[in-house]
């Protein structure tokens, strides 16, 4: 009798095992072991905040907060975000969106998706890489890529690895040879335009980097080592790198940031604050091809710079990082993109962190849209694969999103497409 229930209890056993086996089979699921680390630390990421967390993380306060933080109390830089939050879609419906087609037109050109890489000063303190991982990740999505006159790279650097649509920024210094050179400069190695930056007479306050003490390039005092230490990731990539300074500045009078200098300082004494007008005549006697300016937010303005043939304004409060208390850039755009008409190109630039905040921005009037932080954001948390993984993040974003609204094309993105709230 006790082998009877013996062997009764261990055919249940048997069977519960069998079954309980297959349940765990048939839900757990382990994926191949993922090498890189970069791409290991993307497979969590879902947007553009998981990237911006994992640079907090990936990188030393001082340089997070350099390209985290902005202007004084920084509402510019946080309105320019949530201004896309008021707008919302009015889809339709039942429109065939199987073919959806988001390519659009930068300077007359054709680029697979209307998006263009904001110039950022200092990208090797993000990651050591720097500008050289974002234009060629800019080149294999097909979109062109703007270098700061402020970059860690020179124009000829950055032109020997991307050989993609390329566009340099100006700021203007107040030494005109060393401008004029560098446009030589820019010409021979093949960018196509000029971004003239036209809201940075003065630096901004930005009240981070004051707290921080934050030099160019970041010092390493006591305090920095220990946030180093507690970033050592960074800090190996950092020093086993040659050392971070303003790569088109040598020969500047104040120096090219070789030596430790408060970027404020640096600037102050270095930019023209006389800049007028008749300084873009300068700039388009120098330069023979497409001259944009870079931080327009008045329509009037946006109206000269459109009676002077310039070829294209970008609408831009430079991130929040200059005058704080100018408005959203996207709020700007259809009173711009009004006064223009089109006799220029629009381009919104300030606060996009998904595909959905270009369609806004071209239904409202731009031609297309600029990103700073979200690509910044991905090179600290990942390097160059971060930034590939944020260029294709946008086209799935914006394809998703025109499907949702039942539009097939760029062109049919028109402001019946939103309403305010
Ligand atoms: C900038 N920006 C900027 N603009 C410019 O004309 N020359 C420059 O050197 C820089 N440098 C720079 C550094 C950093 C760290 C940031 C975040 C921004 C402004 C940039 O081109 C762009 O206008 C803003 O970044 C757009 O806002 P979002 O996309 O960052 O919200
Ligand atoms: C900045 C400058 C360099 O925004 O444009 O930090």
């Amino acid at each position: 009798m006790a082998d009877i229930v013996e062997f009764a209890f261990m055919a249940g056993m048997t069977k519960w095992v069998t079954q309980a086996y297959e349940t765990a089979r048939s839900v757990m699921q382990f994926g191949e072991f993922e090498h890189d680390a970069d791409k290991r630390h993307l497979i969590r990421a879902a947007d553009v905040s998981d990237l911006r967390r994992m640079a907090k993380r990936r990188m030393p306060g001082g340089c997070f907060d350099y390209i985290d933080g902005a202007a004084e109390d920084e509402v510019s830089a946080e309105r320019s975000v949530s201004a896309y939050h008021r707008w919302q879609f009015r889809p339709r419906v039942l429109r065939d969106v199987t073919e959806v087609d988001i390519s659009g037109k930068v300077l007359g050109e054709t680029v697979p998706i209307p998006l263009v890489i904001a110039p950022t000063g200092f990208d090797r303190i993000a990651h050591s890489q720097g500008e050289l991982a974002v234009a060629r990740a800019a080149e294999r999505a097909g979109i062109p890529y703007s270098l700061s006159t402020m970059g860690t790279r020179s124009v000829e650097e950055v032109a020997d690895v991307c050989s993609g649509r390329k566009f340099f920024q100006v700021y203007v210094w107040r030494d005109r040879e060393l401008m004029a050179d560098l446009l030589k400069r820019s010409a021979a190695c093949g960018y196509e335009a000029i971004m003239i930056t036209v809201d940075t007479a003065v630096l901004g306050r930005r009240e981070r980097d004051v707290r921080h003490g934050f030099s160019l390039p970041p010092k390493l005092g006591p305090d920095t080592i220990i946030d180093g230490l507690l970033h050592p990731r960074w800090l190996l990539d950092f020093l086993s790198n040659e050392p971070i300074k303003f790569s088109n500045c040598e020969g500047a009078t104040g120096g090219d940031g070789g030596d430790a200098v408060a970027l404020a300082d640096y600037i102050n004494s270095q930019f023209d604050p006389s800049l007028s007008w008749d300084d873009i005549e300068w700039f388009r006697d120098r330069w023979d091809g497409p001259v944009m300016l870079k931080g327009v937010l008045s329509p009037d303005d946006a109206k000269i710079a459109a009676d002077i043939e310039l070829d294209a304004v970008i609408v831009s409060n430079h991130g929040g990082r200059q005058l704080d208390g100018a408005p959203a850039p996207v709020e700007c755009v259809p009173a711009i993109r009004e006064a223009v008409g089109d006799r220029c190109e629009v381009i919104c630039d300030g606060g996009i962190r998904r595909g959905s905040d270009i369609v806004k921005a071209l239904a409202l009037g731009a031609d297309s849209a600029m990103i700073g932080r979200a690509y910044l954001y991905a090179l600290g948390a990942a390097g160059e694969t971060g930034v590939d993984w944020v260029l294709n993040y946008f086209v799935e974003g914006m394809t998703r999103t025109m499907r949702l609204n039942g539009v097939r094309s760029v062109a049919d993105l028109t402001p019946d497409l939103l309403e305010r709230i």
